[in-house]
């Protein structure tokens, strides 16, 4: 185990495991820990520094987790404690870090404190105010005696009162429970949310929805000051642990600015920008937000993250519109500095399922909505055989979806497989990636030159025709085939090692 260095998580490749849908090791159609455990030589081939595990707590599933009825315990669905104490254990000893997600703002209506009545941590009120939810329809919900509970997400959320020191226990709690066993960090889901502003004011006529996670406006639920001090109460508790114990925000705010608030040596290591994820297929699109990301990682002091595809958002194959932009986009990705975040299945350039039937969707946003986010949780195909090594599985496997199995994506050079891990290599290996500066190189409007120091060039052509590569250099890596006079084709992104001056100089 060469676990040890404190900083590892600035230029770290974390790879997300919904872990439903990620392995199922007892067979019952649900991904479980054990097949988590299961498939570390698989996720220590492919070559990440961590694993981030999406809820596995005790829950009645109806938000896949993110409902939690038992922080400090296991859904019998996904195993026992014993099994994530086997986990992590197993997991440092390839050398791979384990990050949990901690969700405070909300807990399940089945958590004990919600079932006993205590209406004091949570936040009931005589009359609802203006309040929508994420999730569509009013974010409030009448008990029998005729009290409403605020849910910003489903009912079956109820949001945890934040004003009540015994909430604040329990959680800094709870993190030491997580931190005993050994994990190297949490993803804070909803980390905007938790503190309301005082007097729960409505938020007045708006256009459009008015509960979006990213809004241009603060609402008075989320990115509230005082959410800032429950930050500056773990951080101490973070740094009490060897080893580089780490936090990852999922904040929606409404600027690099309100952001970067979150991180700093006394709050949060570091926050999702998922600006990146948002961006559009084009050299343009890509260049602001990275310009964008850059300078707010300036103004912490702290690498950004990269993030293409999460258990929220369509996978980016789909996203982006094909396989080969989301191979160059990923290249793309790779090559800048600080740390990068995958999702289960993107190694496998899985796309989107679109055509799930409704009556299967178990989204909570799909029943109260109608947009749902079960397209890209469904389970990964692992084998070549009928069910891709799945027996019933949770959501259906595409029956085409054989052909992109890690099997038989396994010997296969030009796999999607085997790009992420060649390229996760050589980001171990090369000096200039990883962590570090990078500089624009002068390219056309539809192509991406970046240099990363020293001597790394990446190339992403997104425009219509094939361009020359710019510089003279050994091709490292391309997301696709070079055309044989060394062009680079639309829609992939090549690494290349410098040799020379750029072509034309
Ligand atoms: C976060 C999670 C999402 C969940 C929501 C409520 O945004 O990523 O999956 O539904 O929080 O917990």
């Amino acid at each position: 185990m060469l676990l040890g260095n404190d900083d590892w998580w600035r230029d770290a490749v974390v790879y997300q495991v919904y872990p439903r849908s990620f392995a199922d090791a007892n067979g019952d159609g649900t991904g479980d820990l054990q097949g988590v455990r299961g498939r570390l030589d698989y996720l220590a081939r492919l070559g990440v520094d961590a694993i981030w595990l999406s809820p596995f707590y005790t829950s009645p599933l109806a938000d896949g987790g993110y409902d939690v009825a038992d922080y400090r315990d296991v859904d019998p669905r996904f195993g026992t404690l014993a099994d994530f104490d086997a986990l992590v254990a197993e997991a440092h000893g390839k050398d791979i870090r384990v990050i949990v997600d901690l969700v405070p703002n909300h807990s399940s209506d089945q958590h004990p404190w919600f079932q006993a009545g205590l209406r004091d941590r949570y936040i009931f009120r005589d009359e609802p105010n203006d309040w929508e939810s994420i999730f569509g329809g009013p974010a409030w919900t009448r008990v029998e005696d005729g009290q409403w509970y605020l849910h910003l997400f489903a009912p079956e959320q109820p949001d945890l009162n934040w004003d009540h020191p015994e909430v604040r226990a329990e959680f800094r709690d709870i993190l030491r429970f997580w931190l005993e066993r050994g994990v190297d960090g949490f993803r804070v889901d909803v980390a905007h949310g938790m503190v309301k502003a005082a007097g729960l004011p409505d938020v007045g006529a708006k256009d459009g929805p008015q509960a979006e996670m990213l809004g241009d406006e603060q609402v008075p639920y989320f990115d509230q000051d005082g959410v800032h001090d429950i930050y500056r109460e773990w951080r101490p508790i973070l740094d009490s642990y060897p080893g580089g114990r780490m936090a990852v925000a999922e904040a929606w705010v409404s600027s690099p600015e309100r952001l970067a608030r979150y991180i700093g040596p006394d709050e949060l290591h570091q926050a999702f920008n998922f600006e990146f994820m948002m961006a559009d297929f084009h050299a343009k699109s890509f260049r602001t937000v990275i310009e964008k990301s850059l300078a707010e990682a300036e103004l912490v002091g702290a690498p950004t993250t990269w993030v293409l595809s999460n258990h929220d958002k369509p996978r980016h194959v789909t996203r982006h519109g094909s396989l080969a932009r989301a191979r160059a986009a990923t290249l793309l990705m790779l090559a800048l500095p600080g740390s990068a975040y995958l999702y289960n299945g993107e190694e496998l350039g899985l796309p989107e399922v679109l055509d799930l039937p409704d009556e299967l969707r178990q989204d909570p946003a799909f029943l109260r909505r109608g947009e749902s986010r079960d397209g890209c949780r469904v389970p990964i195909p692992w084998t070549s055989g009928p069910g891709c090594g799945w027996r019933d599985p949770w959501l259906p496997i595409p029956p085409e979806w054989t052909a992109l199995s890690a099997e038989v994506q396994e010997d296969d050079p030009g796999s999607t497989l085997n790009l992420y891990r060649a390229a996760l290599r050589l980001r171990r290996r090369h000096p200039a990636l990883g962590g570090g500066t990078l500089s624009w190189l002068d390219s056309p409007e539809d192509v991406l030159a970046v240099e990363r120091h020293p001597g790394l060039v990446v190339v992403l052509n997104t425009g219509e025709g094939p361009v020359p590569p710019g510089v003279a250099g050994e091709v490292l890596l391309s997301s696709g085939p070079l055309a044989a006079d060394g062009s680079i084709p639309p829609d992939t992104a090549v690494w290349i090692q410098r040799s020379g001056s750029v072509a034309g100089d």
